[in-house]
């Protein structure tokens, strides 16, 4: 029997950066994402053989600075007489590239916790602890959700089939973490209070374009909203980028196509690679014509 436990990546279209609180986690704005279900991670607990807790990523054994971070994470919500344990997972997503692999990951961890302890928590419960090990993994949980300042979690509707690919730029580890570059802004960024105010706007501009299936109104926002997010690299001290000269040249690919009236839009995340957001009844035209002018890897995201 397979006992993995599967967690799926989240990509934001208004994105979560920066923590208004860390215990308990909280973000400063109302954020919101579509769940990519090709993009996942499946985790399984067994018993440790050695006397310490163990945690393999696609069966390589991770450090001790990894190790302590997932293990101070469980102990919040696991029972303290535990035995040693073993964290076996794999990613068919990207590790720490900007793909999301921290929600994918930690909604898989907290699941497969939840089975191996027998903590039969309710799937509110497991959001709400999900948020504490990554905040973006509490969105996982659902096809859209949104990720309020109070620490609730909503479903979102949509009669919309929004889908996603993703235009790779480069699929390495990245040099600093979602957790610390969001923590530099916070601290630094002389355009952070800029950012909360706008995408608190954008949130409330999104919620509506959703509500009236504007899907234009919704890309529009989903590219302003990332590039506010990433102008905060740059004025953080010392300024910073997740992007690089194959981004911009994938972000003018999206215009271009946009140009000739095939509707996509990008966003990015902390990370090069560069996400296209379109209809699904469009993703074979998209998808052809893409093709014609990125040469490199392309993940399909959605089903
Ligand atoms: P990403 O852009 O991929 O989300 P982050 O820097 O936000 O990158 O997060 C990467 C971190 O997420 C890893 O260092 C690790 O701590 C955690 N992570 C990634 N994959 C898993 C997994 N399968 N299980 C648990 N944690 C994971
Ligand atoms: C750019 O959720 O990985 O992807 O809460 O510190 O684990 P921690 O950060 P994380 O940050 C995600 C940042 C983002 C935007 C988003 O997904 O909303």
């Amino acid at each position: 029997m397979d006992s993995y436990s599967i967690g799926y990546a989240n990509i934001a279209l208004v994105k979560y950066w920066g923590k208004k609180s860390k215990n308990p986690v909280l973000p400063f704005n109302p954020n919101l994402s579509l769940r990519l279900d090709n993009l996942y991670s499946k985790t399984k607990i067994e018993k440790s053989n050695s006397n310490e807790d163990e945690f393999y990523i696609n069966d390589e054994k991770q450090n001790f600075e990894e190790v302590t971070k997932i293990i101070s994470f469980i102990e919040k919500f696991v029972p303290k007489n535990r035995e040693k344990i073993k964290i076996i997972s794999y990613n068919a997503v990207p590790t720490a590239a900007g793909l999301s692999s921290s929600s994918s990951g930690t909604m898989a961890l907290v699941l497969a916790c939840n089975k191996y302890f027998n903590l039969n928590k309710t799937t509110e419960q497991l959001v709400q602890i999900a948020k504490e090990g990554s905040g973006s993994s509490c969105r996982s949980f659902y096809k859209m959700a949104s990720w309020l300042e109070d620490g609730s979690v909503e479903e979102i509707k949509t009669n919309l089939n929004l889908a996603m690919l993703v235009l790779v730029v480069d699929e390495n580890r990245k040099k600093i973490s979602s957790r610390n570059a969001m923590e530099l802004c916070v601290t630094t960024s002389t355009n952070f209070d800029y950012w909360v105010q706008k995408a608190k706007e954008d949130f409330v501009e999104m919620k509506n374009a959703l509500a009236e299936n504007n899907f234009s109104k919704i890309g529009k926002i989903t590219e302003s909203n990332a590039l506010a997010m990433h102008s905060t690299t740059k004025f953080a001290n010392p300024p910073f980028s997740f992007l690089t000269d194959d981004s911009y040249n994938a972000m003018e690919i999206v215009k271009k196509l946009r140009k000739n009236d095939y509707e996509c839009y990008f966003t990015m995340d902390a990370g090069p690679n560069v996400k296209v957001l379109y209809l699904k009844e469009n993703e074979e035209n998209i998808y052809r014509e893409i093709k014609k002018l990125w040469t490199k890897k392309i993940i399909m995201c959605t089903e």
